[in-house]
């Protein structure tokens, strides 16, 4: 094989394992397989397989545009890399074709309906790049768990889901915002969207530790919670790799941290590294807690479908089978009833999630608040510097679907914050 079906072919097998045996891009087995390829050859890989997950629902209305007989597994993904090469990132055809047809063959697929649909497809490539998603397109089950929301916001998240996201930072202090050595759009006297998104782990500030990178909306939650006793006990609860961990750290307030994973957990370590940060690192399962130390404030960023992320993570929607949410809501609970155990009178517990589907948000707080009598919805009062995001509160909600700030995208997130009363 050259090179280019080589790392084509590379593709094929990240994208069909991602598909059909749920595995993420950054599982550290593919990651560990991305990266025995050659420098120049990595970037290429990564910029296709993402690519091809965020274009998979334009590229399979395309697919049925074109090929009326059914079509396996291997000969879709390899009809979905090449369609998303010719039609949305303007490669030249012939190559990506020509090297298709290769891979076709060493798969044992038909190259022949290979070859001529491509064929037939790269002749209509500028029509075929205006092809529009409707909801309807969506996978079912999301439909299924988002059939309460509004036609604005369906119409927003149709806009947005599939597009690149961008890169929000947020600094440890005013002074190494000062300090930053590019461009940034402000969207707090602590954060902004990067101008410049290359290479920006080489950058001397990151290097320094004078900065994480975090998502506005995920940034929001807990930049507009005070914590007015320094001595107060937090705890963050599901920690790694640290972003809501870093921005308590960064006031100067002790929290210890907490994750399940000891994969996350190194990750976590070395970002605290990297920042100089030390704080009290534990790696339990939550639920298995002991009931002995209480805290005042308790951090609970839970697992979840991640689907307000789902520019970051285009996995969620390629993958054949959907998330299991029954699970996730039964641990969501399970957390939050631990959670309130474990909390002083007076406390908070902050729940967040980087889904902004009823079952995993809404439903969640308001079965949580019914079960319990001896806690309520606290008031989500903004900074005065958020006073423009108003919109993202709602009846002491915060919640925003994967949008737009000051010309940038943002992730879809959900918080509120429970104060237990008695
Ligand atoms: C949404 S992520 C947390 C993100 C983190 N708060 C941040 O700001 O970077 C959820 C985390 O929960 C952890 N987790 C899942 N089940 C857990 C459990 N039973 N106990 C503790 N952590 C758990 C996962 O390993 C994962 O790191």
């Amino acid at each position: 094989m050259i090179q280019g079906e080589k790392i084509r072919y590379e593709i094929h097998k990240i994208l069909f394992s991602i598909f059909r045996f749920n595995k993420n891009l950054n599982d550290l087995r593919i990651k560990k397989k991305i990266e025995e390829n050659k420098k120049e050859d990595i970037a290429f890989l990564i910029n296709v397989t993402l690519a091809s997950m965020r274009y998979h629902l334009h590229t399979l209305k395309i697919i049925d545009k074109y090929i009326k007989k059914k079509i396996r597994d291997h000969e879709k993904i390899l009809l979905i890399s090449a369609i998303t090469q010719i039609v949305f990132l303007n490669f030249k055809e012939y190559a990506v074709i020509n090297c298709s047809v290769q891979i076709a063959k060493k798969l044992k697929l038909y190259p022949g309906l290979i070859n001529a649909s491509l064929k037939n497809i790269a002749k209509n490539k500028l029509e075929l790049k205006e092809i529009k998603i409707t909801y309807d397109d969506l996978p079912l089950w999301f439909k299924e768990k988002t059939y309460s929301i509004t036609n604005i916001e369906k119409k927003r998240f149709l806009k947005n889901f599939y597009k690149e996201p961008d890169i929000h930072i947020v600094f440890k202090n005013i002074k190494s915002l000062n300090l930053f050595e590019d461009d940034l759009i402000k969207t707090s006297s602590i954060s902004g969207f990067l101008l410049n998104k290359k290479n920006i782990t080489e950058k001397k500030s990151f290097i320094r530790g004078d900065w994480w990178v975090q998502d506005f909306s995920s940034f929001f939650p807990l930049h507009n919670f005070e914590i007015k006793n320094k001595k107060n006990k937090l705890l963050d609860a599901c920690s790694a790799p640290g972003g809501k961990a870093f921005q308590i750290l960064s006031r100067n307030i002790k929290i210890i941290l907490n994750d399940k994973s000891k994969n996350r957990i190194k990750i976590l370590k070395s970002n605290l590294d990297r920042l100089r940060y030390n704080p009290e690192i534990k790696n339990k399962d939550f639920l298995k807690f002991k009931e002995d130390q209480k805290f005042d404030t308790i951090i609970l960023d839970a697992p979840c479908s991640s689907v307000g992320t789902i520019r970051k993570n285009p996995e969620i929607f390629f993958k054949k089978n959907a998330p299991n949410l029954e699970e996730l809501n039964v641990l969501q609970e399970n957390m939050l009833k631990k959670a309130s155990r474990l909390l002083l009178k007076n406390g908070f517990i902050i729940y967040m999630t980087c889904s902004f589907l009823k079952c995993e948000t809404f439903d969640q707080i308001e079965n949580f608040l019914k079960k319990n009598d001896n806690f309520v919805l606290f008031n989500f009062k903004l900074k005065k510097e958020f006073n423009s995001f108003s919109r993202f509160i709602d009846k002491n909600y915060m919640l925003t679907f994967p949008d737009n700030v000051l010309e940038k995208n943002i992730d879809g997130y959900f918080a509120a914050y429970l104060k237990k009363i008695k």
